[in-house]
């Protein structure tokens, strides 16, 4: 084991298995792994990473990762223990490790009207900030009003949303670590709010597959045109590697049917991939982060 600082030792796990920590339930160990309880703790971990010239990367529910079963080297870093929510006025403050669903119910209950069309996306806040997730109702992009992350050169800043960038499915905030946020409504009624939620969590259940494992859509859509739809029409659905099939309810999920390894969901991602380039000439992009990330070209 690396000689971390005592600071930081006792937090440090050895060869953490990642795959129950996933919602595809696949993949290997962190070959180190840190869960924080607080700032100073993310802190510390980042200097003495930065000292051994550890990768670092940062796991959130883990909804939106594939990760190889060979694991990865270098530091995982988790935020689920730092997951406080508050909420004032028409806005809401919590830290990256808060899920995303409790804190748009919390949002609802608490009359900030914005926030439910985020209703039904799995994760932590500091996932959907990272990957500014969204969908037809909005991204959380559209609420951020301040972040608190440490930035790649490993320095604490707060910053106002003019001075971050987000695009479809993108952030710069997944360069650092997501501390916390505060995130802006506007005023609405608790019981609208409530039942917007649970009519959009509805609707995205009987679209896409929600009973069995997936981490969401496995590809993002090019402009002007859904992936689900393109690998669809090329007749993907229900092709399957072992237990990795592509889900006959929504093209752009891959589900785990239960024994599938993360070598099978790379290789079925691959043949969708080719088989909707021989359809439509279209190349589709991963929406998931494959950990380590050349793990979807190599065999
Ligand atoms: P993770 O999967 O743990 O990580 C994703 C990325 O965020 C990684 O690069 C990670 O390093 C980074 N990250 C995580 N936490 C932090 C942090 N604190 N600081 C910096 N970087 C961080 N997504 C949508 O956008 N719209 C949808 O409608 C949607 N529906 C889904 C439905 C299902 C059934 C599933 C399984 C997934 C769906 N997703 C959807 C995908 C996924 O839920 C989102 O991308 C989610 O925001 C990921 O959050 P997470 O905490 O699980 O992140
Ligand atoms: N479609 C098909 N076949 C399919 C899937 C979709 O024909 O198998 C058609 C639908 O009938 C519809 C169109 O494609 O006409 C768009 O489908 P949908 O409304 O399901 O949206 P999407 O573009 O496939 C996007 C996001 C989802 C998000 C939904 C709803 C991406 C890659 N996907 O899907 O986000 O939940 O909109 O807002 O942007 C995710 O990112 O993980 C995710 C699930």
């Amino acid at each position: 084991m690396i000689a971390f600082p005592s600071r930081i030792r006792r937090l440090v796990q050895e060869r953490r298995p990642l795959a129950p920590l996933t919602t595809l339930r696949v993949g290997g160990a962190a070959r180190y792994f840190v869960e924080a309880n607080s700032l100073r703790d993310v802190a510390d971990t980042l200097e003495a990473c930065r000292a051994q010239g550890l990768p670092l990367r940062v796991l959130g529910g883990g909804s939106n990762v594939l990760i190889a079963e060979r694991g990865v080297e270098g530091m995982v870093l988790s935020l689920a223990k730092m997951r406080r929510i508050a909420t004032f006025g028409h806005k809401v403050h919590a830290q990256a490790g808060a899920s995303l669903g409790a804190l748009v119910t919390r949002c609802a209950r608490a009359g900030i009207a914005g926030p439910e069309g985020l209703s039904g996306i799995p994760g932590s806040l500091g996932g959907a900030l990272a990957m500014n997730a969204g969908g037809q109702y909005g991204e959380i992009a559209d609420f951020v009003e301040r972040v608190v992350w440490i930035n790649p050169q490993g320095e604490l800043q707060s910053l106002y949303r003019e001075e971050i960038e987000f695009s479809y499915r993108r952030s710069q905030l997944s360069g650092g670590v997501v501390i916390e946020a505060i995130l802006s409504g506007h005023l609405g009624e608790a019981g609208a709010l409530l039942a917007r939620a649970s009519r959009i969590t509805r609707e995205k259940r009987a679209r896409q597959p929600y009973s069995v494992l997936s981490a969401g859509c496995c590809f993002k859509n090019p402009k002007g045109n859904s992936a689900g739809r393109l690998i669809d029409l090329a007749g993907c659905k229900g092709m399957k590697v072992g237990d990795a099939m592509v889900s006959r309810l929504h093209g752009n999920f891959i589900v785990n049917r239960g024994g599938a390894g993360a070598g099978e969901i790379l290789k079925l991602m691959r043949q969708v991939r080719a088989r909707v380039f021989d359809h439509h000439g279209v190349k589709l992009e991963a929406e998931l982060k494959i950990w380590p990330e050349e793990s979807l070209t190599a065999a």
